[in-house]
C-alpha cells in the first residue's frame, strides 16, 4: 500500500503533522517561504542554516534569521559551526527564540563553510561531530536533528559509519541528502543509502534530495522507511508541489492563483526583510513563480527592475482576478505572534 503522507510522525515528543518536510535552502526558507510551505501541506519547516559565529558575536543579520512567526510551528532552526560550545551557544538561541527542534548542519559543501571546519567536513572528522551533537543535545530541551551528505568524496559511504555515532551522541533524528560533497548538485542522489542508514539507526529518518512529485515521494518511502521525505529545490516558486505531493492534488494553479501567492509573498518579504533587501532577494522568485510558460519572458524581466509596489500593482494589472484571492489569503492568514528576542530592534525593525 502507498505511503500515506497525510500521516503524523514524531521526533521525540514534537508531532509532525505530514511527512513531508521543507527543506531548509539559504538564501531562500525565509520566513514567508515557511509559513507557505505549512499552509501547503508542509509538516516541518526549517530555516535556512545559521551560522554560531554571527550569533555568538551578535551580528544582526544572523539575529534576523532567528526571527519565528507563530503559524510556522513545528519549525527546526538550522546551525552550522565547527565549536562545540558555540554551537551550544547557538542552540540556546535557537531554542529561545522558538524552534521546536534544532538542526545541525553536516552537509554544506561549499568551501565558504567547510574552510572554517563546519558542515560536510565533519563528516570526515567524527569525533568533532559527536562533540558537536553532544553539547548541543545537552544544552536545550528540544530535540536535536542533524542534517548530512552521504560524505565528501563521489561514492563515500561515511554517513553510514557517522550517522549511527550521532545518534548515539543525542541527534533525534537524521536527515540526509546521498549526494557527496564533491558532488554539490549534479549527479542524483543515491537513496540506496537512505535505505541503508534507515537500517541502521532507531530515530526517524527524512530523505532529501530529487523528490519532486507524489510518486517520487512515495516510492522513496516505501524503498527506504525513511519516516518523510523533504522537498527543496521543487518548492521553488512552486507551493503547489507541496499539495500535490501531500494529497495528490494534481491541479496546476491558475495565472491568478499564481499572481495571488506571490504579491502575498512580495508583501511578507518586505515586511521581513525591509525594501532593500527584499528587492534583490525577490528577483529569483520572479523567474520560479512565472517562468516555465506560465508567463512570457518579457513581464518577468520587466518585474525585476521595479520596485515592490511597483511589481505588486504590475502582477495585479496582468492578472486583475487575483485580487480577491489575495484578499481571501490575507484576512486568513494567522496574526504574527512572533517570539520576541533580546535583540537589537534594528531586527524587528527591518521589516
Ligand atoms: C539554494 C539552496 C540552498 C541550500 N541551503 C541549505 C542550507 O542552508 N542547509 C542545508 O542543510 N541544506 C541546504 N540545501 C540543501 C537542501 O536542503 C536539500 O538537501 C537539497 O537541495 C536536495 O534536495 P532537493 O533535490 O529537493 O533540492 C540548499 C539547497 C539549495 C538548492
Amino acid at each position: 500500500m502507498p505511503a500515506d503522507l497525510r500521516e503524523s510522525w514524531c521526533i521525540r515528543d514534537v508531532e509532525i503533522p505530514t511527512r513531508l518536510v521543507l527543506a531548509p535552502m539559504a538564501g531562500v526558507s525565509v520566513q514567508a517561504f515557511r509559513r507557505q510551505g505549512r499552509r501547503f501541506g508542509a509538516g516541518l519547516v526549517c530555516s535556512e542554516m545559521v551560522s554560531c559565529a554571527g550569533i555568538e558575536h551578535r551580528n544582526e543579520r544572523t539575529l534576523g534569521y532567528l526571527r519565528v512567526a507563530g503559524d510556522e510551528h513545528p519549525l527546526a532552526i538550522q546551525i552550522f559551526g565547527s565549536e562545540p560550545r558555540a554551537m551550544a551557544e547557538a542552540a540556546q538561541m535557537a531554542e529561545a527564540a522558538g524552534a521546536d527542534l534544532v538542526d545541525i548542519n553536516f552537509g554544506c559543501p561549499v568551501r565558504k563553510v567547510t574552510k572554517t571546519g563546519a558542515g560536510a567536513t565533519l563528516l570526515d572528522k567524527p569525533a568533532r561531530a559527536c562533540a558537536i551533537v553532544e553539547a548541543v543535545a545537552g544544552a536545550v530541551d528540544v530535540p536535536v536533528s542533524v542534517k548530512m551528505r552521504r560524505g565528501l568524496r563521489d561514492g563515500a559511504r561515511t554517513c553510514l559509519e557517522v550517522g549511527p555515532q550521532l545518534v548515539d551522541a543525542g541527534a533525534a533524528t537524521l536527515t540526509l541528502h546521498p549526494r557527496s560533497a564533491e558532488q554539490m548538485y549534479t549527479g542524483w542522489a543515491d537513496h540506496a543509502l537512505t535505505a541503508e542508514l534507515v537500517a541502521l539507526v532507531d530515530v526517524p529518518v527524512i530523505a532529501s534530495g530529487d523528490i519532486t512529485s507524489r510518486a517520487k515521494a512515495q516510492s522513496i518511502l516505501a524503498a527506504t522507511g525513511a519516516a518523510a521525505v523533504m522537498v527543496g529545490r521543487g518548492a521553488q516558486g512552486n507551493p503547489w508541489i507541496l499539495r500535490e505531493i501531500v494529497d495528490g492534488d494534481v491541479d496546476d494553479p491558475s495565472r491568478e492563483e499564481i499572481v495571488a501567492e506571490l504579491v502575498l509573498f512580495i508583501r511578507e518579504t518586505v515586511r521581513e526583510l525591509g525594501e532593500r533587501r527584499a528587492s534583490s532577494f525577490l528577483k529569483k522568485f520572479y523567474g520560479w513563480y512565472l517562468g516555465g510558460g506560465r508567463f512570457p519572458r518579457p513581464f518577468k524581466q520587466e518585474l525585476v527592475l521595479l520596485d515592490s509596489t511597483e511589481a505588486v500593482q504590475r502582477l495585479l494589472a496582468a492578472a486583475p482576478g487575483a485580487l480577491p484571492l489575495l484578499e481571501r489569503l490575507e484576512a486568513e492568514l494567522p496574526g504574527g505572534d512572533e517570539v520576541l528576542l533580546d535583540l537589537p530592534i534594528s531586527v524587528y525593525g527591518g521589516g
